[in-house]
């Protein structure tokens, strides 16, 4: 054994021609070959670290980064079988329709979120509901105890779902290849390493190959693969960002740690469409699924309050009702306070702009908060018009009507710009009952809206929606607030 070392040393260079170092950026992923000290990929400072890059790939047939295992030679793209991804359903359609419909065969997906937010708890229920045959379940967070505990308090019979404390790579693979299950869940991806690799684990080395391996295992036994991984708010720590190459598919689990609301998004997807959501909701048994989010977003909102407006935005391929609140108050104390939640905050220091040039309602001696409420959050351009007159009701102290929503981008010169989906958004209003959309004019002259729109209004199932939905078209902010802020009966 000595000798053996001895010679690998001395004539090292020779033998491992392919042993190098990298530098990679802990927060990004990035990779060069010389030390900096900023990241030019994505400009933090002090991120990059010395990482050894493995010879070899970590569970030995020494194939680099990048193959994805399938093996064999080139074959004809008109040959190529297609046939062979059923997906996993679970039934949940929040879930499934995330993923594009499921779960592919032999997928490698990334379950991302702040710890806390539900992840496992997410898995445990999914794995249950898969009905997919034997479920492996490799815990590198939490022992065995602790997740049949959480079973139990989901009342899951956990009968097909199987533990396995392991956190070396290569012994989950072996253990994948000997019990072939439906489904291996991985809990969580920052917990696994490598032996091969000579970095800690959690490390971004590790993590990376870790994922590569991972990924080969999941393309050559046909199984998919759930890769949980933790980000924190400020970003990442070495995870789930320098992942999303290797992976296929990256959904999000994200929520405010104050509300029961949990959201899922995908953010990449190869099998699927991206930005579809899920929306659930965590109770003390677990997680359910809300099939209305608009009604749920809208629960115990109080009518004809002064700054607050309901909006529309789109999910995915879903328009969902949020109610935007605005408070103005005199400014506490030196610069005015501007803070936004579940907004972005540059969009709202650009609506205060539009507001104080273009329609004469000057901020500038204000503290002004905005929230979407429910821990919703909203970054779409479609809520800029109702955030604005959110923003000009309360700074009125002047009531938007309840049976109103607000649609449409607001522009430097004060114009509202059409948005995409309006039908959709539309319908979505009336079905829950609303008699009023302001939207702006173009999208309501651009495709003869309506029509439409009166006989979308008339839905049967529609509560307390029977006489369709007035659509009213604006121009710019000032009729906006003109027609929504003017004084009513
Ligand atoms: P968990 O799945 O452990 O989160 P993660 O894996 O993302 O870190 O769930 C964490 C929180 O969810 C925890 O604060 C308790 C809460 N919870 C419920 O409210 N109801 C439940 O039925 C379960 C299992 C957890
Ligand atoms: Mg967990």
């Amino acid at each position: 054994m000595n000798e053996e070392r001895t010679i690998q040393t001395t004539v090292g260079k020779k033998r491992q021609p392919r042993q190098r170092f990298v530098h990679v950026c802990a927060a990004c992923g990035h990779t060069s070959a010389r030390w900096m000290g900023r990241c030019p990929a994505c400009e933090e400072w002090d991120t990059m670290v010395e990482e050894a890059v493995p010879s070899a790939r970590p569970n030995g047939s020494g194939r680099g980064y990048g193959t994805d295992g399938a093996g064999g030679r080139p074959e004809p793209l008109a040959e190529v079988s297609t046939s062979a991804a059923p997906r996993l359903v679970s039934g949940w359609s929040e879930f499934d329709r995330v993923l594009g419909g499921g779960i592919v065969g032999g997928s490698l997906v990334l379950v991302a979120g702040e710890p806390g937010m539900g992840k496992s708890t997410l898995m445990l229920m999914v794995a249950e509901r898969l009905q997919a045959g034997q479920v492996l379940y490799v815990a590198g967070e939490e022992s065995p105890r602790q997740i049949k505990m959480r079973a139990d308090r989901l009342g899951i019979s956990a009968r097909d779902i199987h533990v396995f404390a392991e956190t070396d790579v290569a012994r989950i693979a072996d253990a994948v290849t000997a019990t072939e299950p439906r489904l291996v869940i991985i809990d969580s991806i920052q917990t696994v390493h490598s032996s091969d690799v000579p970095a800690g684990p959690g490390s971004v080395i590790q993590i990376r190959s870790c994922a590569v391996a991972l990924q080969r295992l999941a393309k050559q036994m046909e199984v998919p693969v759930l890769l949980v991984g933790h980000v924190t708010k400020e970003g990442v720590i070495a995870g789930p960002k320098v992942l999303e190459h290797t992976v296929d598919a990256v959904v999000q689990f994200e929520g405010d740690r104050h509300h029961s609301f949990r959201v899922l998004r995908a953010v990449k997807n190869r099998f699927g469409s991206t930005n579809e959501i899920g929306v659930f909701e965590m109770s003390g048994v677990g997680l359910r699924e809300v099939e209305n989010p608009s009604a749920r977003f809208l629960a115990c909102r109080r009518a004809e309050v002064s700054g607050s407006v309901v909006i529309s935005a789109v999910e995915g391929t879903r328009p969902v009702l949020i109610e935007m609140q605005a408070l103005v108050s005199d400014r506490a104390y030196g610069t005015p306070q501007r803070t936004a939640t579940g907004f972005a905050m540059r969009r709202l220091q650009m609506l205060i702009a539009v507001l104080a040039r273009r329609a004469n309602v000057r901020l500038a001696d204000h503290d002004v908060f905005v929230n979407a409420v429910a821990g919703a959050r909203v970054d779409e351009p479609a809520a800029d018009a109702g955030v604005l007159l959110a923003l000009a009701s309360a700074a009125r102290d002047r009531p938007v009507a309840a049976d109103t929503v607000v649609i449409g981008e607001v522009g430097l010169a004060g114009e509202l710009r059409p948005v995409h989906r309006m039908e959709q958004r539309i319908a979505e209003a009336a079905r829950l009952g609303f008699r009023r959309v302001v939207i702006p004019s173009e999208n309501q002259e651009g495709d003869d809206q309506n029509k439409s729109v009166q006989s979308i209004g008339l839905q049967e199932d529609s509560p307390g929606c029977g006489s369709g939905i007035e659509v009213i078209g604006v121009a710019d902010v000032a009729e906006l607030l003109g027609t929504c802020l003017a004084d009513r009966q």
